[in-house]
């Protein structure tokens, strides 16, 4: 029974099928309702909204399941000393960025700052008591994972390196996402700086396996079964799905990200700090060709964001998507389905036929 691992017994699911969280709303209740009462383990990805917020996300997604579900947060969510930067290096920034502004006709924002919230967000956590939940960005403290374990979350950690998977399980985790560079969206790096961490999927896999002994979940470049039933041979107990649910109709991706996922701009895609201040995968744009090897222009985390994601408006509002950056793994060019559903009874399906 292929289905049946050490990852679904802990996390009490049918199928070792998880859909990777998405931060920066993403992520919808009724994605992760559909893969957990399907038998795999949706995942919302809280990131980037308030604690008041998770708690309304959270009523939803227990208005439409009753199966195990994650919340994911980010650990580390900036970078920025104090929230700020000077306005000598906002300057700097503004008049890299100003002729993209300017071809729209919109202005550039004032100077953003933020606030870091992970320690509030981790107490709706600790509120909420979801079956899973799984951090990126490094490890919450010994106190908060006891405080979690106390309330039996389980706790599933990100690694991006077999240093950073053996630091996790040193610090107790129950299970690891072990994060290829082939996945979608931001690289979640913790001991070194994410460029020195490009290991992809299947040798990260077969890294971590022979170290690690807790559960082991592959992300990165998966989208069908012939994906799952080769993590599964080189040592993984479970998957994790982001590109192929982002391009289904239950995400919160916008119906413009939706269609570059299944055209041919997706079978170019980079790794680039250009839209938020840390690296992430998308597809190439010509901004993020641009901006290649110019990255100490960019504001840091999460203060690039704002700056691009005023850009962003405009530019989908005036059809200009090389201004855009839309997320994208590299497995995009092999997707084929667009409800969630149909996606996973098909991931079902390969995968028992393969394995
Ligand atoms: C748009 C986007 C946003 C993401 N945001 C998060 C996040 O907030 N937290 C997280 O743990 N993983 C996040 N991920 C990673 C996914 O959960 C998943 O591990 C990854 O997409 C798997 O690789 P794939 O895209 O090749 O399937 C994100 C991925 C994408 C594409």
């Amino acid at each position: 029974m292929w289905n049946k691992t050490k990852a679904t017994e802990l996390l009490e699911i049918d199928y070792p099928i998880l859909q990777g969280p998405f931060g920066g709303g993403l992520s919808t209740p009724e994605l992760v309702a559909t893969v957990s009462n399907r038998g795999g383990l949706g995942g919302y990805g809280a990131y980037s909204i308030s604690p008041q917020e998770i708690y309304e996300v959270d009523r939803q997604i227990k208005s439409l399941t009753g199966k195990p579900y994650n919340l994911n947060l980010w650990v580390s969510d900036t970078d920025a000393p104090n929230g700020t930067v000077s306005d000598k290096q906002y300057e700097r920034t503004k008049t890299f960025f100003k002729p993209y502004f300017d071809k729209l006709g919109v202005d550039l924002p004032a100077k953003p700052d933020f606030k870091t919230r992970f320690e509030n967000q981790f107490q709706v956590i600790l509120d909420i008591k979801p079956k899973v939940f799984s951090f990126v960005f490094g490890i919450p403290s010994a106190d908060m994972l006891e405080e979690a374990r106390k309330r039996g979350i389980l706790l599933v950690g990100n690694a991006t390196t077999l240093d950073e998977a053996i630091a996790l399980e040193a610090a107790g985790v129950d299970a690891i996402v072990a994060s290829g560079f082939e996945a979608g969206g931001h690289r979640p790096s913790f001991l070194e700086p994410a460029e020195l961490s490009i290991t992809g999927s299947f040798v990260l896999t077969q890294l971590v396996r022979e170290k690690v002994k807790v559960p082991l979940i592959t992300a990165g470049g998966i989208a069908n079964g012939k994906g799952i039933a080769a993590a599964f041979a080189l040592g993984a107990d479970a998957v994790q799905i982001g590109t192929a649910f982002l391009a289904t109709e239950e995400s919160g991706a916008l119906p413009e990200h939706r269609e570059a996922l299944f055209s041919d701009a997706a079978k170019k895609t980079i790794l680039t700090r250009a839209y938020t201040g840390r690296l992430g995968r998308g597809i190439t744009t010509q901004l993020a060709k641009e901006v290649h090897g110019k990255e100490h222009e960019l504001l840091p985390f999460p203060l690039q964001t704002t700056l691009m994601s005023s850009l962003r408006k405009a530019a989908l509002a005036q059809n200009k998507h090389d201004l855009v950056l839309f997320w994208s793994g590299q497995i995009a060019p092999v997707l084929k389905y667009r409800k969630a559903s149909e996606l996973m009874e098909a991931l079902i399906e390969e995968t028992g036929k393969l394995t």
